[in-house]
């Protein structure tokens, strides 16, 4: 009962208030508030306390079966987006009862896949084919998969054949139903598989279980309308849905009073942020309200479409003493007759002119892309183009890619696909060329104190600590664990190429709140 009162309050009143009063209420608390005599509620995020509730039931009852505590783990493929998922997956797997293991021997494995290239598939059903070793040792193992590739129906299809020992299959429209799923799952007995087509549904209120206490990556919209003609995207995470301002901002709120100083907002393309909703709102002014959060040191955001990077974005970028100074805006191609057939809506020129203009109103910005390699009819003049364009910009950093043919794509039945020896020595040629300029623009930091955010105790030397310049930069320098997830203003003394080793200055201690 009072759970529902809250949560209705919660949807009457989108102020901080009652989202405060119901994380002040542990998550435990408020499933043991759950009813289960009663039918599952109607609204999607008290239904899916219900069956967190549910599922935490026969999570408990396996534990005793299996005398010990029963154990998951989420091996994340691809991008920011699937890691965020992939926090939602883990938050709600923490509620109904599982602990955190180290690798693929616990007893709830799930694979969050994705299918931007065929490479990733393959990875895949690799590790599928040693699971299924694994799982005949372990009577309390269970399989799941979701993302991206879950949406493609031929690869379901191959599962179901060849992988019968995956006991659960979902997509990207439904990450927020594990619970419910789960139950099915332990109620049924048998593979259970929810597949979406597309969805309006955005459930906020989901508990979430974050890798790092003081970064964290915030969803501002889902989707993507642009259909660039090789890309997937579109078909796996559906039509662009923008998620209101007031549910982002309090959750940035909410994440900043839990020790978060640094936020990366995520979408396919944020340039395009709030077009469809009812009250439209850019992108600009959106970080605009953000930098207004107090506590909240850094903003990132990921990924810029070059078609819809506005003027005022560029101006709230310069102004800003929050948002990072790091602009990753794809390029894929650099010839206009490519970009074309790619349907990416901008030329050679106007992504030229475009990055002219960023780096002459925000000079100390890093500016990183995306470039693909072999594209349908791709010619030696048009990867030419794509040589010319990296060098005139002479980007921070680029990650290249081999194209690969994804089908029901318009690119996968083009003709003139590009001959595998042709591509690899573009490929080779453009990454000598991006990772010279990028050694080149790393180095002018050197000698200069840049404030870094402490991220991690170093790999391979355990005296030093790991963080990020602004411009994404990682530098090194000796410290230890007090200083995780603290602002320092470090030292650049030594240029290694695409990272800095750092020193504090001297005589100077590591700041501390
Ligand atoms: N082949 C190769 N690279 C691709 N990307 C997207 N689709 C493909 C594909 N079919 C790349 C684009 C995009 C990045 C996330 O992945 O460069 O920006
Ligand atoms: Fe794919 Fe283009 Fe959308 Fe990016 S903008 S996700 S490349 S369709």
């Amino acid at each position: 009962m009072l759970m529902t009162v809250l949560t209705k309050e919660l949807r009457k009143e989108s102020t901080g208030r009652c989202l405060i009063m119901i994380a002040m209420l542990e998550n435990k608390e408020l499933m043991a508030l759950v009813d289960l005599t009663k039918e599952p509620p109607r609204e999607e995020t008290q239904r899916q306390y219900y069956f967190m509730a549910k599922a935490a039931k026969y999570v408990e009852r396996e534990r005793k079966e299996a005398g010990r505590p029963l154990t998951y783990f989420v091996q994340n493929f691809g991008c920011q987006m699937n890691a965020r998922d992939a926090e939602k997956l883990a938050g709600v797997l923490e509620k109904i009862g599982y602990i955190p293991a180290e690798d693929e021997t616990a007893d709830f494995v799930i694979y969050n896949t994705c299918t931007v290239r065929e490479n990733a598939n393959l990875k895949v059903y690799g590790r599928l084919g040693y699971l299924n070793g694994v799982k005949r040792k372990n009577p309390h193992m269970r399989i799941a998969l979701c993302g991206c590739m879950m949406q493609e129906p031929q690869v379901v299809e191959k599962i179901k054949k060849s992988y019968r020992h995956v006991d659960l299959i979902f997509g990207t429209h439904n990450v927020f139903k594990l619970a419910e799923l789960m139950t099915t799952m332990f109620e049924s007995g048998r593979t259970v598989i929810d597949i979406w087509q597309d969805t309006d549904k955005i459930v906020e209120d989901l508990p979430m279980e974050r890798k790092f206490k003081f970064k964290s990556g915030t969803n501002i919209m889902f989707g993507c309308n642009n259909f660039c003609s090789y890309c997937i995207v579109p078909y796996v995470r559906g039509r662009e849905r923008s998620r209101n301002p007031k549910d982002i901002i309090h959750e940035i709120q909410q994440l900043v009073a839990d020790g978060v100083i640094e936020i990366m907002l995520l979408g396919q393309n944020v340039n395009s942020y709030g077009k469809t909703l009812e009250e439209p709102i850019s992108f600009a002014q959106l970080l605009r309200e953000i930098e207004k959060i107090e506590g909240l040191e850094r903003i990132r955001f990921m990924t810029s479409h070059p078609k819809d990077l506005s003027g005022e974005l560029i101006e709230v970028m310069k102004h800003s003493k929050k948002i990072c100074r790091h602009l990753h805006l794809p390029l894929q191609s650099g010839s206009s007759r490519v970009l074309k057939e790619m349907n990416r809506r901008y030329d050679k020129e106007k992504y030229l002119n475009l990055a002219k203009k960023i780096r002459e109103e925000i000079p100390d910005i890093s500016l990183t892309t995306d470039i693909i390699i072999g594209f349908p009819g791709e010619t030696e003049e048009d990867f030419l183009d794509t040589m010319d364009v990296v060098k005139q910009v002479e980007f921070d950093n680029a990650f290249t890619f081999i194209y690969s043919k994804r089908t029901g794509t318009p690119a996968a039945v083009m003709e003139n696909q590009v001959p595998e020896e042709v591509t690899k020595d573009r490929f080779e040629r453009l990454l000598k060329e991006v990772q010279a300029i990028a050694r080149k623009r790393a180095q002018v930091y050197e000698g200069s104190v840049q404030q870094v955010l402490v991220e991690e105790i170093n790999q391979q030397d355990k005296s030093l600590v790991t963080g990020r310049m602004s411009n994404n930069m990682l530098v090194h320098f000796p410290g230890d664990v007090s200083l995780l997830g603290t602002l320092q203003t470090v030292k650049l003394k030594e240029c290694k190429g695409f990272y800095y080793m750092g020193e504090l200055p001297d005589g100077k201690e590591a700041e501390h709140e």
